[in-house]
């Protein structure tokens, strides 16, 4: 089994990934939230929320990280993920919320009124140290809450099995041109865990790769066939048609036309980015990836969050960071879709 400490800011892919920890393969630890597509409390609560409907075991402790990016300004992305961060509010997932009083539960370090009233990153520490075996930590957000455990806690290194990151782009990024959401929020503390790869097992899986996983009409409908007409399915499809309409919206594209082309599947559609990492640790043989010099432009006001990369070993810098660079795709749906129908119910 894979111990497994997800650290995520929930967010609709994020959301997604929750759903696929019901995979036999995997041991959670804990979840861990991060601010990033929205602010931290709303992504602490969403976590809570999709622990309950992933129907997860309730002793899997959602724990509240920092709050704040270590150095630049905090930049959410509600544009993309809605005002609750997974969609409008008393829509898809937020509409279990009404029926469900376990929903006001917190994070086991946030008190009654919504104080934290021990680090987050002390509880991950714990967390870590007390798992029998060895730890395998997948990040789906910004990387603050693992920069400060790290520095904090360096006997931690000896627990640590591998950390996969769902971020960055060798190429194009998502928030300038250069720079990808996840490593642009807080590019000082990715570049603190990159740096770790020379002692650690570090996957990067950047945007080229999780840019393959695009969702569709077509896609939806295939969902939609398979898990049938269940209350699940039906609040699973409104998120994702609410995260498709988001996207078009933000496009220049005429909405009406369907353009089939690399450049309108990239920047236009939605993207199963954070699953994409996931996946990539259930079926690793399933991915493209090469070994590279990882580090990030954490000064320049133009370039800021871009990855710098290299596959040369040069001025002593070793090669730090396995990048997945492309993804069986039509696997990956149907494993996806597998899963869901773990959690699938009405
Ligand atoms: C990443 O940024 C976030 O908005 C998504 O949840 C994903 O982790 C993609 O750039
Ligand atoms: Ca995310």
């Amino acid at each position: 089994k894979i111990n497994l400490l997800y650290d995520c800011d929930p967010g609709i892919d994020d959301a997604f990934t929750i759903l696929m920890l019901r995979d036999p393969k995997f041991n959670v630890i804990g979840i861990s939230t991060e601010g990033g597509n929205v602010p931290i409390e709303a992504t602490t609560r969403n976590a809570i929320l999709l622990k309950y409907i992933a129907n997860l075991n309730e002793e899997i402790p959602v724990i509240q990280g920092v709050s704040l990016p270590l150095v630049v300004k905090e930049k959410c992305a509600s544009e993309v993920h809605g005002e609750t961060g997974i969609g409008p509010k008393n829509y898809g997932f937020t509409r279990v919320k009404i029926e469900n009083e376990e929903y006001n539960k917190k994070a086991i370090n946030v008190d009654e009124n919504g104080k934290v009233f021990k680090s987050g990153i002390l509880c991950m520490y714990e967390q870590i140290m007390g798992c029998k075996g060895k730890v395998t930590v997948l990040a789906t957000a910004r990387l603050t809450n693992l920069a400060l455990l790290f520095t904090t806690f360096p006997d931690v290194e000896e627990k640590i099995e591998r950390i996969t990151i769902m971020g960055g782009s060798l190429s194009k990024g998502n928030v300038t041109s250069s720079a990808e959401f996840n490593i642009y929020t807080d590019p000082h503390a990715a570049e603190i865990v990159f740096r770790l790869g020379t002692r650690l097992e570090i996957d990067l899986v950047p945007l080229g790769c999780t840019h393959l996983l695009h969702y569709n009409e077509k896609r939806l409908n295939l969902i939609k066939s398979r898990l049938g007409e269940t209350t699940f399915s039906k609040i699973l499809i409104e998120t994702k048609k609410f995260c498709l309409k988001a996207m078009k919206e933000l496009s220049k594209f005429d909405q009406n036309k369907e353009v089939e082309s690399t450049e309108f599947n990239e920047l236009f559609l939605p993207h199963m980015h954070d699953p994409c990492s996931c996946y990539y640790l259930l079926h690793p043989e399933m991915f493209q990836t090469k070994r590279l010099v990882v580090h990030v432009e954490c000064n320049s006001e133009t370039t800021r969050g871009a990855i710098i990369w290299d596959n040369l070993e040069r001025n002593g810098m070793k090669k730090n960071v396995l990048v997945a660079t492309s993804v069986n795709v039509e696997q990956f749906w149907e494993k996806y879709i597998s899963l869901l129908k773990i959690v699938n119910k009405d």
